[in-house]
């Protein structure tokens, strides 16, 4: 633990960080690379530490945005390229995976990925999943609004069936039929590179997120870009909709 600057509060770190890893394509033109590829290479590396230093940290979990229902759109060069990075990185990661003692999930509908893709994410999930440090989710052909779609779709399935009441649906319900059904909701949200939208992540579950945007490209993002980030949560106030002195009073 002496690598954690000793003005975090350890008692107070978010259990769950999303992030949104934006901004490899214009760091590799920064850098002059000729091809985005470079970028999202380097992406990976940031990865690596940023689960790292988030699971030394005691974060329990950590989702990162990694490939969305809308990226299918890019040319088809860089999709492909990106399947076969996802791939590589698969293999190579396992024993990061291991040593900090990560459990490896994913989010999204992954049944559309290249079954080479598939067949090394259920392997890591598989051997990683005694895993009990913290919890590192993929965001994969994810989409928030496909997720609410399918979600509904289930839900009313199940109330045409009789297995259910449409009485019975509340907000624990919904929570239930979505990817992140295991998971608590994000205490912080991250985004990368300037970008101040969401781009159709983890809609549901932000509702009550603390959102934290910061203008480093993912790439350069480093363990002291978290702690920083981890600091501007501690100094922030979650009211939840009561009163300031509501909160200090408890
Ligand atoms: C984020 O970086 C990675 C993915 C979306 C896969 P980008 O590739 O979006 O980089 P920019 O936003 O073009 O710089
Ligand atoms: C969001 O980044 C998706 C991921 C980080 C995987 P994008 O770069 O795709 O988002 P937009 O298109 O700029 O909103
Ligand atoms: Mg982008």
């Amino acid at each position: 633990m002496s690598e954690v600057p000793n003005d975090i509060d350890l008692s107070r770190i978010p259990k769950h960080v999303a992030i949104i890893m934006d901004g490899n394509g214009r760091w590799a033109k920064k850098q002059g690379f000729l091809t985005r590829m470079r970028g999202h290479e380097i992406g990976v590396e940031a990865l690596r530490d940023i689960a790292t230093a988030s699971a030394e940290i005691g974060i329990e979990y950590l989702t990162v945005y990694a490939f969305s229902t809308e990226n299918w759109n890019r040319p088809k060069a860089e999709v492909g390229a990106l399947m076969e990075l996802l791939v590589s990185t698969l293999g190579k990661e396992l024993d990061t995976l291991q040593k900090n003692e990560i459990r490896l999930n994913s989010i999204g509908q992954t049944d559309a990925l290249p079954k080479k893709c598939q067949r090394e994410l259920n392997e890591v999930k598989d051997a990683t999943r005694n895993n009990k440090r913290m919890t590192l989710t993929l965001a994969l052909n994810y989409g928030a609004k496909t997720e609410i779609v399918n979600a509904v779709q289930t839900i009313s399935e199940k109330v045409a069936s009789g297995e259910m009441k449409s009485t019975d649906i509340d907000e624990s319900v919904i929570d239930q039929h979505m990817f992140t059904a295991d998971i608590p909701h994000p205490d912080l949200l991250i985004r990368t590179s300037g970008e101040y939208r969401i781009s159709n992540y983890l809609l549901w579950q932000i509702a009550y997120s603390e959102l934290y945007f910061t203008p480093v490209l993912w790439p350069d993002f480093k363990k002291h870009d978290l702690h920083d980030a981890i600091r501007t949560y501690q100094g922030r106030e979650r009211r939840f909709g009561k009163t300031s002195e509501q909160i200090q009073s408890t």
